[in-house]
């Protein structure tokens, strides 16, 4: 019968297993059990599950863990959280990963019963999407890559404003990928073949950023030795990306708020008022709710840029994407570094499953092609990617999550390596500063200030000169 499906169920307690079999066999299923996450996922290797029914403290290789990477290998398969009474959060937690459910222990035969088959019908809803996908090869839409539930969301938001005149508001961490989907909303729009022009705001003095935008007249202030059209007259009839938009200064606010209401300004120095025909996109990794609460940012500047939200969600929220961006990324470099690097083995996707991402796909392209320059196969092994990750999946990079820009991602990773290296070369010299300078190729000075920097202690003690 094609309808016998299969229910993998890990738990470590094997009254728990038994019981839970036999619930599921009752109900007509077939059941596979495994005692540990690792079992669990060598059981999802070797055959066709239908649904995962998993324990999440586990031996070895935790619930949680099991989840992350059934999202990202099996994303088909729903996967039902068992927890303990009384910890409800870990399972929230494991919701919003991307569980299907969670049962709180004890449970009814009923409760099961109903999950189980609201989970197996979501399974079929899953594959047969999966099938009708893959008949029309996409592996997203308008240059992005992702197929998940929130990207779907993205796709269609863009669909339906692109070839209209409101404003885009477009927000997400770092490395979401605000900038393509600024390009996409262009390139589906009757502007296509007009100008799209981008200005990166938080790269502009705050006094040039008027004259950026709305140009000069000869003379208007010292060095304007001649006139110049701004940005929103070099978009005319095209769209203007005014990316980090949160970062321009209160009183540019007022005069892009102008601009935007009339559809008209000033160049500087002008005296006759400049008229254009632009579409306007903003994009930013700030929460601009947050900046108008703190007087950061007008309010009503934010519900003119604010039409249309669109929210990039973080890469940690949409794992299942994790494969299709890999494959891409490999596409890309594969010609662009002349290696051919064809993949990754289950191992080291497991990692990047895993990985919290703070960076976003900006760090999974730098870290893939940082892999691929020194990958000798063409199969990428854990072994092969870079240190904090290969390792291991406990040890996470101490970054700063949420709403922390690529700079201070950059910031705290360097501090981390430079901790670990300096670290490890007073361990080979015994605590030697001296002999631990030369190793890293710094002066003794320098070397005492970093760590200084880094709250390190002097094994020396400090202080004498070297
Ligand atoms: N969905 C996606 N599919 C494929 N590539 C992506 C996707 N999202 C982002 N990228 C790639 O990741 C990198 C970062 O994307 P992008 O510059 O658009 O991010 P951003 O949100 O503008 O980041 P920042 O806030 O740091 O400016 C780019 O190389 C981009 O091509
Ligand atoms: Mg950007």
């Amino acid at each position: 019968m094609t309808d016998l499906k299969t229910v993998l169920v890990a738990d470590d307690e094997p009254s728990l297993r038994r019981v839970l079999g036999s619930i599921i066999q009752r109900e007509g299923h077939r059941v596979v059990t495994a005692s540990d996450g690792q079992a669990a996922l060598t059981a999802l290797r070797k055959g066709e599950v239908h649904t995962i029914i998993t324990d999440l403290r586990m031996p070895q290789l935790d619930g949680m863990e099991l989840l992350r990477r059934a999202i990202v290998e099996y994303p088909d398969i729903p996967v039902v959280i068992l927890t303990a009474h009384g910890s409800v959060d870990s399972a929230v937690a494991a919701v919003k990963l991307g569980a299907f459910d969670y049962l709180e222990k004890p449970f009814e035969q009923q409760q099961i019963q109903q999950v189980l088959a609201k989970a197996l019908r979501t399974n079929e809803l899953r594959r047969r999407e999966m099938r009708l996908g893959g008949a029309a090869a996409t592996n997203g839409r308008f240059g992005l890559v992702g197929t998940s539930a929130p990207m779907r969301t993205v796709y269609n938001v863009i669909e339906k404003v692109a070839d209209t005149p409101s404003t885009v508001l477009i927000t997400g961490e770092s490395g979401t990928g605000k900038e393509l989907v600024a390009k996409a909303i262009h390139e589906q729009s009757a502007r296509h073949d007009k100008a799209l022009i981008k200005v990166n705001c938080a790269a502009i003095p705050d006094a040039l950023i008027e004259s950026e935008l709305f140009g000069h007249e000869r003379g208007a202030f010292t060095g304007a030795v001649s006139a110049k059209p701004g940005r929103f007259e070099l978009a005319e009839s095209g769209t203007l990306f005014l990316d980090e938009i949160g970062e321009i200064p209160l009183e540019m606010q007022v005069k892009l708020l102008r601009a935007l209401q009339d559809g008209e300004f000033d160049r500087v120095g002008g005296i006759k008022t400049v008229k254009v025909d632009v579409r306007l996109v903003t994009a930013t990794n700030r929460d601009l709710g947050k900046e108008v609460e703190s007087g950061r940012f007008r309010e009503d500047l934010f519900y003119r840029l604010n039409v249309v939200p669109i929210h990039l969600p973080p890469l940690r929220d949409r794992r299942a994407d994790i494969p299709l961006l890999v494959d891409h990324i490999l596409e890309k470099f594969r010609s662009r570094l002349g290696k051919d690097v064809r993949a990754l083995d289950p191992d080291a996707l497991a990692v990047l499953a895993t990985h919290d991402w703070p960076g976003n796909i900006r760090e999974l392209e730098n870290l893939l092609e940082r892999t691929i320059l020194f990958c000798e196969h063409e199969t990428i092994a854990a072994a092969d990617l870079p240190a904090p990750l290969g390792g291991g999946t406990s040890e996470r990079p101490a970054l700063v999550t949420g709403d922390s820009s690529l700079k201070e991602i950059v910031r705290a990773e360097t501090e981390r390596v430079e901790r670990q290296l300096i670290l490890s070369a007073l361990e080979e010299t015994g605590g030697n500063v001296t002999h631990a300078a030369k190793r890293l190729k710094i002066s003794r000075k320098s070397l005492q200030n970093k760590m200084k920097e880094l709250s390190l202690r002097d094994p020396e003690g400090g202080g004498q000169k070297g």
